[in-house]
């Protein structure tokens, strides 16, 4: 089964329940995603160890600091053997091409992505911390910006991923939660697409969830996302990137 666009999100609250989950699937059907809340329970060595089990690891800590910081963690990331990190755009050009250059002396080179504008924000929270002006105008600023730096692609919203895929062409990676497959629950997830849908809007790789984590048989539910994905990729060309 090819699950190589497909992100599960590891979002546990100890490295015990993320390995009861990973124990349940395989790496062929998909890459996992570990977020702020299991990195800080679980931490640097169950990245290595999910690594070590065969997993493409997305390590999703959102860097943004000083160039010299974001530069020596993006190194850090890659020596545990992340496959994909993120560096949030609003770090600046300095920082972007720090990351980006601290990951091109790795031997095994991981995507890097850049997050633009939290898909949670609603357009008054954007103004009230100084970004003014439409939302998309700005997720498509910083998305140049990343492009720019030499970024490998940038988190965005599925809704985003046409307008953004009309100005940037593969391999820029799209990567897109807020999926939700055909029937499922939203959750506190607002503005969501299916899998097919957000192949089509021209996203790469889909992050979900709570959908799989959360599913009594999460390796059911991943094979009928993936043949949701193939299903959508039969109508289009585009081959993925990394
Ligand atoms: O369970 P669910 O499918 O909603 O999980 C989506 C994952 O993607 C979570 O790890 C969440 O933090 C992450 N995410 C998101 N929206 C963003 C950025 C990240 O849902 N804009």
């Amino acid at each position: 089964m090819d699950g190589s666009r497909l992100i599960v999100a590891l979002d546990f609250a100890t490295a015990d329940e993320a390995r009861a989950f990973v124990a349940r699937v395989t790496p062929a059907q998909c890459r996992v995603k570990v977020g702020l809340e299991l990195f800080t329970v679980a931490g640097p060595a169950f990245v290595t160890e999910l690594a070590e089990r065969g997993f493409d690891v997305f390590l999703d800590l959102k860097f943004h600091d000083i160039p010299n910081t974001v530069a020596q963690a993006c190194s850090r990331a890659a020596g545990l053997g992340a496959w994909m990190l993120n560096v949030h755009t609003l770090g600046g050009r300095r920082m972007l091409e720090a990351a980006r250059e601290a990951i091109d002396k790795v031997s095994r080179r991981p995507l890097l992505i850049g997050v633009t504008v939290l898909t949670s924000h609603e357009a008054h929270e954007v103004e009230e911390v100084g970004l003014s002006g439409d939302l998309g105008a700005q997720v498509e600023r910083l998305t140049a910006l990343a492009a720019d730096t030499g970024l490998d692609g940038v988190v965005c919203s599925p809704l985003e991923a046409e307008r953004l895929r009309r100005r940037f062409s593969a391999p820029f990676a799209l990567v897109t939660p807020g999926i939700r497959p055909t029937g499922s629950d939203r959750q506190d997830q607002r503005r969501t697409l299916t899998p097919a849908e957000a192949i089509a809007q021209g996203a790469d790789y889909l992050v979900v969830g709570r959908p799989v984590t959360r599913a009594p048989d999460p390796s059911a539910v991943l094979g009928a996302i993936v043949q949701e994905i193939r299903t959508a990729e039969g109508r289009q060309s585009r081959k993925i990137p990394g």
